[in-house]
């Protein structure tokens, strides 16, 4: 069975770029989304972001540690978190710095590479409050500092107010346990927020009286806007969206009927709405969204149009409950300029050829 999945479905990979990518190892891969269709991302597929590697742990050592400003600081086994009530929440990961290389102009050609540092899972787990409340957070405690346990010792300081929200100890991703690549065996996960913060191999909780200000908050991580000066800590991603199908690593193969499918997700809650349009934003047509809507999720979504061969200009526009509205990226640029790396949630525009390629393009 997996001999034929490979001989007729290899092309579905996590791949790097290759410009970008010094090692897998201490770089990025990207997720195929041209290549995948509902909302969940299988695990194999999912794409990497690792500082310094993959840190190997052995289950049976693993350790977590809750300190700082706590009634009785606490060490848990993973039996420890394992035998806690668990829940299960599918959610969006998305790395700051997805989009991160169009912000000059069109670049990569594919939303692999343009929207590939995105991946959906379900992940079962332990809420973070539970373990807070076991150790009993004093009243001066209002940040945590989580760390991880590779080599980069990845720290970021997380609110109390999310942590007791929505923040959950997960240990696994789809049914089975977090792949190594995720950080086996226990990762935090940070619904709706940055992906830098959802800490792998973790190992160690401080509560604190206020934010650390670590590297990934300060030099990494933060938006530096046109002026010169750099944003404070943007830990929400924004409503953003993007056709997976037709696209540069999908091209149209005949003409007539057509399904195209995308992708929609918010940071901030629940999307309501995705548009498309066939000509560069000038008209939009709500798209049908199938499968389950859920808080801070991707939704997939899908419009069907008949193609007679003639060029489109493909962009879809994503609505969240708050009632944002995915900007297009002129707009973005008036207000961020073009100095950041992350948080790009402009509109992505596919130009659909008379050849039935597919191109990055932008319209002005
Ligand atoms: N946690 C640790 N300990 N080390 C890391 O390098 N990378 C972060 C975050 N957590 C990282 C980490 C970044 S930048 C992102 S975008 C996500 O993990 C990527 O998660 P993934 O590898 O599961 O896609």
């Amino acid at each position: 069975m997996e001999k034929i999945a490979q001989k007729f479905e290899k092309d579905v990979i996590r791949r790097d770029v290759q410009w970008l990518t010094a090692s897998r190892e201490s770089s990025v891969s990207f997720t195929p989304l041209h290549a995948l269709d509902g909302i969940i991302t299988p695990n194999g597929l999912c794409f990497e972001r690792h500082h310094a590697g993959i840190a190997e742990i052995d289950p049976n050592d693993y350790r977590l540690i809750i300190h700082g400003l706590v009634d009785k600081p606490l060490i848990f086994t993973l039996d420890d978190l394992k035998r806690l009530p668990r829940v299960n929440r599918i959610h969006f990961l998305e790395c700051a710095a997805n989009t991160g290389m169009e912000w000059r102009g069109a670049q990569l050609n594919g939303c692999q590479y343009t929207h590939g540092m995105i991946h959906t899972v379900q992940y079962t787990g332990v809420p973070l409050k539970l373990l807070l409340e076991q150790a009993g957070v004093k009243p001066a405690g209002k940040w945590l500092l989580v760390e991880g346990g590779d080599a980069s010792g990845l720290n970021r300081s997380v609110p109390l107010d999310k942590a007791l929200d929505d923040c959950m100890i997960a240990y696994r991703q789809n049914g089975e346990m977090l792949r190594p690549e995720q950080g086996y065996p226990v990762r935090l996960v940070v619904p709706g927020w940055q992906g830098n913060m959802w800490v792998k191999w973790l190992r160690r909780i401080e509560v604190g009286d206020q934010p650390w200000y670590s590297r990934e908050e300060t030099s990494k991580y933060t938006d530096l806007m046109e002026n010169g000066k750099a944003r404070k800590f943007t830990f929400v991603m924004d409503a953003k969206s993007v056709i997976t199908s037709p696209s540069p690593q999908a091209p149209v193969k005949q003409k007539g009927f057509q399904v195209i499918s995308g992708l929609a997700w918010s940071g901030r809650g629940k999307v309501t709405r995705v548009d498309v349009s066939f000509d560069g934003g000038r008209n939009w047509r709500p798209a049908r969204l199938d499968g389950p809507v859920l808080d801070k999720c991707c939704v997939r979504f899908y419009a069907e149009a008949e193609w007679n061969g003639e060029p489109w200009l493909l962009q879809s526009r994503a609505m969240d409950d708050t009632g944002y509205v995915q900007p297009s990226k002129d707009d973005l640029r008036k207000i961020r300029g073009v100095n950041s790396i992350y948080h790009n949630n402009g509109i992505q525009t596919w130009a659909l050829k008379t050849n039935g390629e597919v191109e990055n393009v932008e319209v002005g």
